[in-house]
């Protein structure tokens, strides 16, 4: 079966963005699905010690979280961004977690990230679409320089206070985003 990852941003547990994540989740037939919360798991920011894959063979040195993740990472066959938007960009936790695949991207890599599809499911409480541009563009050139297939972006605009997702025509919208793996679980 096919698996997704979807990489939740934000520390507001039932917040907007993982109401987005739950109905594209609760779309997506025949696939196995895992939602990580990145936001509570110990990852710090990467050292830029350039000592990957050095100890016992893993990606990184430091001893916190992302080393498990990155095994939910290399193991799945499509990964969702679903974070609000803080400053224009990602939240510091899930930028950490982003910053520590630099492993991945260094000549001595023995293990890969490349080949999967993802998506994005932001949200903001702006309803000036142009203030998400510098967040999906990050989104797009990441997901081409770790060889990824953007499938997809969602960027829910006018969403501030917890549960302000729900009943809006954005939760359709993620729903509708799922149905692009659809045919490809197996
Ligand atoms: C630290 C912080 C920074 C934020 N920065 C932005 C921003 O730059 N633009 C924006 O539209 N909303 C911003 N917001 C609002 C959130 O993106 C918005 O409330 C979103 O719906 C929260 O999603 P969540 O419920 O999944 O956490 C910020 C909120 C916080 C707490």
């Amino acid at each position: 079966m096919k698996q997704l990852l979807v990489l939740e941003g934000s520390p507001r547990r039932g917040g907007n963005s993982a109401a987005l994540a739950g109905a594209f989740c609760a779309a997506l037939k025949g696939w196995q699905v895992e939602r990580a919360a990145v936001c509570t798991m110990k990852i710090r920011g990467c050292a830029a010690c350039e000592q990957c894959w050095t100890r016992e063979g893993k990606p990184c040195v430091q001893r916190d979280d992302m080393n498990d993740l990155c095994l939910k990472i290399e193991a799945a066959d499509a990964v969702v961004f679903a974070t609000p938007m803080y400053y224009f960009g990602f939240p510091a936790q899930l930028k950490a977690a982003i910053d520590r695949l630099y492993p991945y991207c260094k000549g001595n890599c023995p293990r890969s990230i490349r080949g999967k599809r993802c998506f994005l499911l932001t949200c903001g409480a702006t309803s000036e679409r142009e203030e998400f541009d510098a967040l999906l563009e990050n989104y797009r050139i990441l997901a081409r320089y770790v060889g990824w297939e953007d499938m997809g972006i969602l960027a829910a605009d006018s969403l501030y206070e917890k549960g302000a997702a729900e009943g809006t025509p954005w939760l359709a919208q993620a729903a509708a985003l799922a149905d692009r793996l659809a045919g490809g679980a197996s």
